[in-house]
């Protein structure tokens, strides 16, 4: 098969990868890609435009997609980001005959608007925490006033994983829907805002293939979302992960698979909104039970740098049946291993950072251990350097979540950046018990 793959991230470089294993594959061209998927794949440019970008551009973008997929005569085209899809990337491949693999943009909103999300939940008794949504800063600052805990405030739109402020007092929450919904913080994407009752418990990503019909679940994944040790910090698009959690109790996963992800895969299918491709809802298990805090329309990044490693199937053909409807009849298998994957950053992100830094150390990496390359470019003299806020994903995989984790941090010791900082202590809390 011919395969085009639209990104540029360590999730991209992760699926590149695990593709290449395929005897499938016949050939794999990466769009934009990176400077380590240039290594395994070829790559096109492409500008992915942001949220809020003008028809015109959008127009443009579905344009150069499908003539890219007709190039490079694509019998599937993998949508690997979220902006992609909101755009309704899949919606147009599929009118021109190409397949696909991601959802349409009636589907993907259950991640472009966390309005719509919730009120879907509301509606098919999907278990989240308490929230409201709001348009205005005055009914959204009453209604913080009110509640009788801290809250989350959460842009409604795409804003890679930095639209949901996690508030420790009822100033802070003002504070942030002032940003938001005043000052306009994070654009077009915060000017309607969810406020959630915050949650106390311990977070976990699910994941699952669905063809729209049937739904094939992963592994469990944890990631890091603050940018320092020890949960300090703004949040990231993630630091880190680790598969799989032993804490998490087999009941408690099946509540998961069951009451969140079947159940919101059936609700969208039900409204006319049938789902292909990989839907991931982060959970908060909390002493109550699971309880949804937001739903992301593809693979997560850097769970799929945690968890693809751990796929014994081959994903191309997973893919295939996704996305013509032909999963059930796929064996989908997992390794009973571990891994960790720690993601290195630049200095500043996630606020202001500088890019073009070369990158040390990746010819010293021991055999086994992945590097998958997130913002990487090669520099004016052919070396490797930075090109984005997180830069490089490493992950060891080991029996435990402990040996993956000596491994993976051996490895790190050893690719040095100008301004590179990482968390020491994913999947560190991984055995300690709740
Ligand atoms: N790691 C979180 C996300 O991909 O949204």
């Amino acid at each position: 098969m011919n395969v085009l793959l639209i990104g540029s991230g360590a999730r991209e470089h992760a699926i590149a990868w695990k593709m290449r294993q395929s005897p499938r594959l016949a050939s794999l061209c990466v769009a934009p890609g990176n400077a380590g998927i240039a290594q395994l794949a070829d790559v096109a440019p492409l500008a992915i435009p942001k949220p809020g970008a003008g028809a015109v551009q959008v127009a443009a973008f579905l344009d150069a997609v499908v003539a890219l997929a007709r190039e490079r005569r694509a019998d599937l085209v993998v949508i690997g980001p979220e902006d992609p899809l909101s755009f309704g990337v899949a919606d147009r491949l599929e009118a021109e005959g190409i397949a696909v693999f991601g959802p349409t943009a009636a589907a993907a909103e259950i991640e472009s608007s966390k309005a719509f999300a919730k009120d879907l939940m509301a509606r098919h008794g999907i278990p989240m925490g308490a929230c409201a949504r709001f348009d205005g800063y005055d009914a959204a600052a009453a209604y913080v006033e009110s509640r009788p805990c801290d809250v989350v405030v959460k842009a409604d739109g795409l804003t890679a994983g930095k639209g949901a402020i996690v508030t420790s007092s009822h100033d802070e929450a003002c504070a942030a829907l002032r940003d938001l919904m005043l000052h306009s913080a994070l654009g077009a994407a915060g000017r309607t805002v969810v406020i959630e009752d915050r949650l106390d418990g311990r977070e976990t990503s699910a994941h699952a293939f669905s063809d729209g019909r049937t739904v094939v679940h992963m592994p469990f994944a944890c990631d890091h979302k603050a940018v320092y040790d020890g949960g300090r910090g703004p949040n990231t698009g993630g630091m880190g992960v680790y598969s799989p959690p032993s804490w998490l109790q087999a009941s408690v996963a099946e509540a998961v698979r069951r009451d969140v992800t079947e159940a919101t895969l059936r609700a969208l299918r039900q409204e006319g909104r049938p789902y292909r491709g990989v839907l991931f809802p982060g959970i908060m298990v909390t002493a109550g039970g699971p309880r949804v805090l937001e739903f992301n329309a593809r693979f997560g990044d850097p769970e799929t740098e945690a968890l693809l490693p751990r796929l014994e199937s081959d994903l191309l053909e997973i893919m295939d049946a996704v996305a013509s409807g032909t999963l059930a009849s796929v064996d989908v298998r997992w390794r009973n291993d571990a891994s960790v994957c720690v993601m290195l950053a630049s200095g500043g992100y996630p606020g202001a950072y500088e890019t073009g830094k070369p990158i040390d150390g990746l010819d010293d990496i021991d055999s086994g251990v992945l590097v998958f390359h997130a913002g990487t470019k090669r520099d004016s003299s052919g070396r490797i350097a930075t090109n984005g806020g997180r830069v490089l994903a490493v992950t060891a995989t080991g029996a435990t979540v402990g040996e993956a984790r000596e491994r993976v941090y051996a490895n790190v010791a050893r690719i040095r950046f100008d301004g590179m900082h990482y968390r020491t202590d994913i999947g560190a809390s991984e055995a300690v018990a709740v």
